[in-house]
């Protein structure tokens, strides 16, 4: 499936209203309220590194692995701009082969696990977090929510017109299987002033807060708890984004 191809190019540009910075805050304020140690950190999924990067000029040492070539060049540029040293691998998280052992935190932000969409996978994925993890080490992700993946994004068609960027993003939801199946439609302008269109799509799983909570508990994690949409309450309803937390 062609995904986060071309895409990747304009990733960060669709997502600059996307606070990183309070996301990058909510994750050490998780850590700060686990009282957990943690210096280096694996990051799953890390795309174009908009929390790899703040987190490495942070003091962290991490490690990001995500399975689109081109959100790795976007993000190994961003930190050579930056000034900021980067270990970035390309790997399908549903096969993480990783064997640095005993690791502070594993991490996984904005949907890396939706794109996992067969349990097995995120079963196998879970199972190997705990083993990475050093004793009493914590596992911080967070998905997009059922609730939004079913009824807010599923069988709805967004639009975007920009100076250089006009997408179409059409969503269908099966409810048989969980998936939503989005069908994004981008046109990029050129520096001549004509467009370029591309097509990609992407299908997303969604999951039930109570279905990851029971596999987190079956890889072996203790003191597992589910925050809604960056609080420390448990997700509501309508809550569109679950952040869960557990410790080895
Ligand atoms: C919405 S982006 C989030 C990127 C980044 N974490 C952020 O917060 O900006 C989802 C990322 O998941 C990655 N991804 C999807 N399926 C994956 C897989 N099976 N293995 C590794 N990465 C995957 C995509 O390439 C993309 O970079």
């Amino acid at each position: 499936m062609d995904q986060y191809r071309d895409f990747a190019f304009i990733y960060d540009e669709l997502m600059d209203d996307v606070d990183y910075d309070r996301w990058v805050e909510y994750i050490e304020e998780i850590i700060k309220s686990e009282g957990a140690e943690v210096q280096n950190i694996l990051e799953l999924a890390c795309g174009t590194g908009n929390l790899t990067i703040p987190l490495t000029k942070k003091g962290y040492d991490i490690a990001g692995i995500d399975i689109s070539a081109e959100m790795l060049e976007v993000a190994m540029e961003k930190a050579e701009e930056e000034g900021v040293q980067l270990v970035l691998l390309q790997q399908d998280i549903a096969e993480l082969d990783f064997d640095v052992p005993n690791l502070d935190c594993i991490l996984c932000a904005c949907d890396g696990f939706n794109y996992l969409t067969y349990d097995d996978d995120l079963e196998y994925v879970f199972s190997k977090a705990h083993e990475l993890l050093k004793e009493d080490g914590i596992f911080i992700f967070d998905i997009s929510s059922y609730y939004k993946l079913s009824k807010v994004l599923g069988n709805n068609t967004f639009a975007e017109k920009r100076e250089d960027v006009v997408y179409m993003w059409q969503n269908y939801f099966d409810p048989e299987e969980d998936l939503v199946e989005m069908e994004l439609t981008f046109f990029v302008k050129n520096e001549d002033g004509t467009f370029d269109r591309f097509d990609e799509v992407h299908q997303q799983r969604a999951y039930e807060t109570e279905d990851i909570l029971e596999k987190l508990a079956d890889a072996g994690f203790r003191d597992i708890k589910a925050y809604g949409d960056f609080a420390f309450e448990k997700p509501k309803k309508d809550s569109e984004r679950v952040f869960f937390v557990g410790r080895k």
